[in-house]
C-alpha cells in the first residue's frame, strides 16, 4: 500500500515568511517591503450542504489550513498580484476597469473584493500583493473563499474602514466577497464559506443562517465544537477527484431550487415546514414528470432539519451521537441532490467499514472532500482503509488532513 499523505497546515510564521519573501521577489524593485501580511482559512462544513442558497443552516469550521496575503497600498488604482502558484507572471489590472464580466482568471477574486467594497462604500484605492496558501487547491475547501477573505481583511486595514474589528463589521465583509465571487468571479455561490472564513473562533463551529431578512449578527452563532475531551477527531480526505463550481452543475442545482421555491409560491425552500414534507412534494408533482424536482427540494428541506438537529445534539454535549445524522446528509446527496462522485462515496464507504461514527461528503460536491467522525485512537486504522480502497480501485493517492476548529482571518505580521 503506499504511504498516506498529510495535507499539514502551515504556522502563521511560516505562511508570513513565505510571503514576504515572495513579496520582496516579486516587487523587489521598489523597496519589497508589504504594508503587512493577513491571513484567511479555508473552511470544512460539518453539515448543512447546499443549504445556504435556499435561506437555510449549515455549520462550518474553519480549518487550520490559511491563505496567506502580503499585501502594500498603492496611491492609484493599479493592482498587482502574484501568487506562488502561478510562478513568474503577474496578474494586473485598474481598478476603474473591474466590472461585472470584465476581469478573468484567479485575479478577479482578488480583484472582486476591491471592487464589492466600494460598491458598499467603502472604496479602496489600489494595491501590490502576493498570496500563498496551504488550503488545498480545488478541494471543496473553500480555497477561493480564503483569498478573498484574507484579501479583505488587509484592504480592511490598509484602508483604514475597521469593519474586521468586531463580528457585525466582518459580516459586511462576508457579504463583499461573496458578491466578488458571484458577481465579478461569476461563480454562483452561498455565503457559507465566505462567513466561515470570516466569522469562525477556534473550538466552535459556526451556525450560518441564510434565511433572508436576518441580521447580521443572527446570520452566524458561535457552537461549541471541541471534539479533544471527547476524544474524537474530524478527518478530511481530499480525494483529488477533479471538482469545479464554475461548472454548471453548481449553477443548475441552485435554479433549479429557486424555480421549486417559485412553484411553491415561498421565498427560499427555507420556507417550507419540514412537518408538511410530503404534502409539499405531493404539490410538485404536477410540474416534475422526472421526480427531480422532489429530490431536490427534499434533500435542501430534510438537510436543514438535520443541521438543526447536529447543532442541538452537539450543543447538549451528545457529539458522539451526530454519525447518523452525517451519514443520511451523505445519501441525500448522493442520492436526491446528486452531487457525490465515486471517490466521496468510497471515503464514506471505506471510514464507515473501518469504526468511522460518520463521513460524508463535504462542500460543494463532484469531487473535493469528504470528512469522518472517528474516534482519536482509530483515525490510523481509517487513514488506512481509506487508502488501500483507493490503491484497490486504482484511484489516484487521496491527501489527508486533520480539522480542529480553527480563527477566522486577521493579520498574522
Ligand atoms: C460551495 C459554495 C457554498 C455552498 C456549498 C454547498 O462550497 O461555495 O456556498 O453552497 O458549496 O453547501
Amino acid at each position: 500500500m503506499s504511504t498516506p499523505e498529510w495535507l499539514e497546515s502551515w504556522s502563521d510564521e511560516d505562511g508570513a515568511q513565505r510571503v514576504r519573501a515572495l513579496f520582496a521577489q516579486v516587487f523587489g524593485e521598489d523597496g519589497g517591503e508589504p504594508d503587512g501580511v493577513w491571513a484567511a482559512p479555508g473552511r470544512v462544513n460539518l453539515i448543512g450542504e447546499h443549504t445556504d442558497y435556499n435561506g437555510g443552516l449549515a455549520l462550518p469550521t474553519a480549518l487550520p489550513h490559511r491563505t496567506y496575503v502580503a499585501l502594500r497600498h498603492r496611491d492609484d488604482d493599479t493592482v498587482r498580484l502574484g501568487s506562488a502558484q502561478a510562478p513568474g507572471t503577474l496578474w494586473t489590472a485598474s481598478l476603474a476597469d473591474v466590472a461585472p464580466g470584465t476581469v478573468t482568471g484567479w485575479g478577479a477574486y482578488v480583484a472582486g473584493v476591491a471592487w464589492a467594497l466600494g460598491e458598499a462604500g467603502h472604496p479602496v484605492r489600489g494595491f501590490d500583493a502576493v498570496v500563498d496558501s496551504c488550503v488545498p487547491f480545488g478541494a471543496g475547501l473553500s480555497s477561493s473563499a480564503a483569498l478573498e477573505c484574507a484579501v479583505a481583511v488587509a484592504l480592511d486595514e490598509t484602508a483604514g474602514l475597521g469593519l474586521a474589528a468586531d463580528d457585525a463589521g466582518r459580516a459586511t465583509l462576508v457579504t463583499a466577497c461573496v458578491r466578488a465571487e458571484n458577481e465579478i468571479a461569476g461563480a454562483p455561490t452561498g455565503g457559507m464559506d465566505q462567513a466561515a472564513s470570516l466569522r469562525c473562533t477556534a473550538e466552535h463551529a459556526l451556525l450560518v443562517d441564510s434565511r433572508p431578512g436576518l441580521s447580521a449578527l443572527d446570520s452566524g452563532t458561535p457552537v461549541p465544537f471541541d471534539l479533544a475531551p471527547a476524544d474524537l477527531t474530524m478527518l478530511v480526505v481530499d480525494t483529488r477527484a477533479e471538482h469545479a463550481l464554475v461548472d454548471g452543475q453548481y449553477a443548475e442545482r441552485r435554479a433549479t431550487c429557486e424555480r421549486a421555491a417559485a412553484l411553491l409560491g415561498v421565498k427560499t425552500l427555507r420556507d417550507v415546514d419540514p412537518d408538511l414534507l410530503e404534502e409539499t412534494l405531493a404539490a410538485l408533482a404536477p410540474h416534475d414528470a422526472d421526480g427531480v424536482l422532489r429530490r431536490r427540494v427534499r434533500h435542501v428541506v430534510t438537510e436543514i432539519a438535520r443541521t438543526a438537529r447536529f447543532r442541538d445534539l452537539v450543543t447538549d454535549g451528545r457529539v458522539a451521537e451526530v454519525g447518523p445524522l452525517m451519514v443520511a446528509s451523505h445519501v441525500s446527496l448522493r442520492d436526491d441532490y446528486e452531487v457525490s462522485a465515486r471517490e466521496l462515496d468510497l471515503v464514506v464507504d471505506a471510514a464507515l467499514d473501518a469504526g468511522a461514527l460518520g463521513a460524508r461528503m463535504t462542500g460543494g460536491g463532484f469531487g473535493g472532500s469528504a470528512i469522518a467522525l472517528v474516534r482519536a485512537a482509530e483515525v490510523d486504522a481509517v487513514v488506512v482503509a481509506v487508502q488501500g480502497a483507493f490503491d484497490a480501485a486504482g484511484l489516484r493517492a487521496p491527501g489527508f488532513l486533520l480539522a480542529p476548529p480553527s480563527a477566522a482571518a486577521g493579520r498574522v505580521a
